[in-house]
């Protein structure tokens, strides 16, 4: 059973000495992000793979700012004890460290997550460095980084030659030292990715990176295949299928719609009672009061629960 108190930079960091791994997911909406909290996530990443997985793009190079705030706005009204980072996108943290830092502004104070997500190592250091010092959890991001995808020839693992490997080491030291948060490693061979997390005192959180990271962090809909139509990943494990179980039940809803089996008389109003109604007309078979109550009490899903 986690901690119920909410997640701070201080516990992560208590998680990585004490060798307890750290449970990252995405999410992108109110009700994953709440499920994702009653499942007790550590870290909840509103993250810019959200132009794959949510607005249909093939890359996350379309995803603006004010994408990320929207998104970000719905997940942090339903989250209370997951740390939420929030990526910022594709180039909205290069140019300047100003400009950086207004974009930053803008997710804490519009998107209301506590931290944020940039790619890069030691050619983003500085901006690292004036975010942290700004009072903002920054966590960095290597190895992989979605954002360069074309700079880096495609989606591939990465840490395989000298050079790369020289690199990780370099960028994760210079994110350690600007007062990075947490570093995620994406793609990673497993084995350099357990060397650099046992080289820093600060945590890794890992995405194909193998089992010797601090953390690990998957995509919302790869966890659910939540797609229409989900792609085998070897990094990933499904934990259930939701795209199928989505189709299956719009089809059955598509099927009684038609055959006009659904609405049944207890989905509906009626100006008389159902046991006071002609006898020939069906009425409901089983006690279920909220279906069989003449208010809706709320309309479309459970609703946010009230404050007060
Ligand atoms: O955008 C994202 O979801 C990410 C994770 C894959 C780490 O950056």
């Amino acid at each position: 059973m986690a901690d119920p108190k909410p997640v701070t930079t201080l516990k992560l960091r208590k998680m990585k000495e004490e060798g307890t791994p750290i449970v990252m997911v995405t999410a992108y909406d109110y009700p994953s992000a709440a499920l994702a909290d009653e499942a007790g996530v550590d870290m909840i990443l509103v993250g810019d793979s959200l132009g794959n997985v949510v607005l249909g793009y093939d890359s996350t190079i379309p995803v603006t700012l004010d994408d990320m705030i929207y998104h970000s706005r719905a997940v942090n009204r339903a989250v209370k004890r997951p740390f939420v980072v929030t990526d910022l996108p594709f180039m909205t943290y290069h140019g300047s460290v100003d400009r950086a830092l207004g974009h930053v502004a803008r997710i804490m104070q519009e998107g209301g997550s506590k931290g944020v997500k940039l790619e890069g190592g030691r050619e983003i250091a500085a901006t690292v460095q004036a975010i942290v010092q700004a009072g903002v959890p920054v966590i960095g991001h290597v190895g992989l980084t979605p954002q360069s995808v074309h700079a880096l020839g495609g989606y591939r693992v990465q840490g395989k030659s000298d050079a790369q490997i020289l690199k990780l080491k370099e960028d994760v030291q210079a994110l350690e030292q600007a007062g990075a948060t947490a570093i995620v490693l994406e793609l990673v061979t497993a084995e350099i990715a357990a060397e650099i997390s046992r080289g820093l005192s600060i945590p890794t959180i890992g995405i194909g990176s193998g089992n010797g990271c601090d953390g690990q962090v998957l995509v919302f809909h790869d966890v659910l295949q939540y797609e229409a139509a989900p792609a085998a990943k070897r990094f990933v494990k499904a934990y259930a299928n939701i795209g199928r179980d989505i189709r299956e039940a719009l089809t059955a809803y598509a099927d009684e719609v038609r055959s006009r089996q659904f609405p049944a008389p207890e989905h509906a109003f009626h100006a008389v009672k159902p046991q006071e109604q002609n006898r020939t007309e069906t009425v409901p078979a089983k006690d279920d009061s909220a279906a069989q109550s003449e208010e809706p009490g709320v309309l479309y899903g459970a609703g946010r629960p009230s404050s007060n």
